[in-house]
């Protein structure tokens, strides 16, 4: 039985890159993501490359759902030795000085409550095997708060703290908890496409550099690995 790792945000970016690395590791692939036909798309290309690749369409901001989501992964991929999760809001981005109660609420149940039930999910069979990973990647203003790029940033730091627990508590067990932090446009992101509009229409855009979401993959591929650091930043 290959070993199994669902990516929860399978997205053109890094999640398509994670998908394919761990594809090529051997691993049978489980996609999620809202829009089933990007899913397909991949699904394909992974099974035309002789792997094993599943799709399930899910809405990640449904925390309530988690449960049901776990079981279909079950069902279908047996139980995971490792999960990414980094589904992406892209859109939300607010300076601290507007950043209201309702819009920092809005970002909780995608990027940390529906997490947190995953993990409670998925943990125990992990625990027991005393084998298994759990790794995210999220953006630098994770671990530090930068001007007009509040928004998901808190909820995104409340993941971090989480995970940091999370990996004192269970190294030592046989599980890793790796999370990498980027500070740079990820190529074939939504994200990266937006600024590229928006400079070729000569609007303002946060001047960072770009990396290619394959180098990406393979660091947090190296992370899980080698059980290397916790956390790693890029770059
Ligand atoms: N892109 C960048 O330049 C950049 C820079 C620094 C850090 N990061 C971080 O790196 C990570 C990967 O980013 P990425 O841009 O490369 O993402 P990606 O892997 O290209 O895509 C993530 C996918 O998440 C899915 N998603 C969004 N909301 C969802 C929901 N409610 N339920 C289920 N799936 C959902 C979207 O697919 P659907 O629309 O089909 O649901 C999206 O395609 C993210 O944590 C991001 O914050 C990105």
């Amino acid at each position: 039985m290959p070993k199994s790792i669902a990516v929860f945000g399978a997205g053109p970016g890094l999640g398509q890159a994670v998908a394919r690395h761990y594809a090529r590791e051997g691993y049978a692939v489980t996609l999620v993501a809202r829009r089933p036909e990007p899913l397909d798309r991949l699904a394909k290309d992974l099974t035309s490359a002789g792997a094993t690749a599943h799709v399930i369409a899910a809405d990640l901001s449904d925390t309530g759902a988690a449960p049901r989501l776990a079981e279909r992964i079950r069902a279908e991929a047996g139980n995971l030795d490792a999960f990414y999760y980094a589904p992406t809001p892209n859109a939300g981005f607010v300076s601290a000085a507007s950043l209201t109660p309702s819009h920092a609420q809005n970002f909780m149940p995608l990027i940390f409550y529906t997490m947190l039930a995953l993990v409670q999910e998925f943990l125990p069979h992990m625990l027991e095997q005393r084998h298994g990973a759990i790794l995210t990647a999220q953006g630098g203003s994770t671990v530090q708060g930068l001007p007009n790029m509040s928004g998901p940033s808190p909820a995104q730091a409340a993941q971090r703290n989480y995970l940091q627990a999370l990996h004192a508590e269970v190294a030592d067990k046989g599980v890793y908890v790796g999370m990498l932090y980027i500070g740079a446009a990820i190529k074939n992101s939504a994200f990266h496409a937006e600024m590229e509009r928006a400079k070729a229409a000569g609007d303002p855009v946060w001047e960072m550099p770009t990396v290619d979401p394959e180098h990406l993959a393979d660091l947090l591929w190296t992370m899980h690995d080698t059980k290397g650091p916790r956390e790693v930043r890029y770059p």
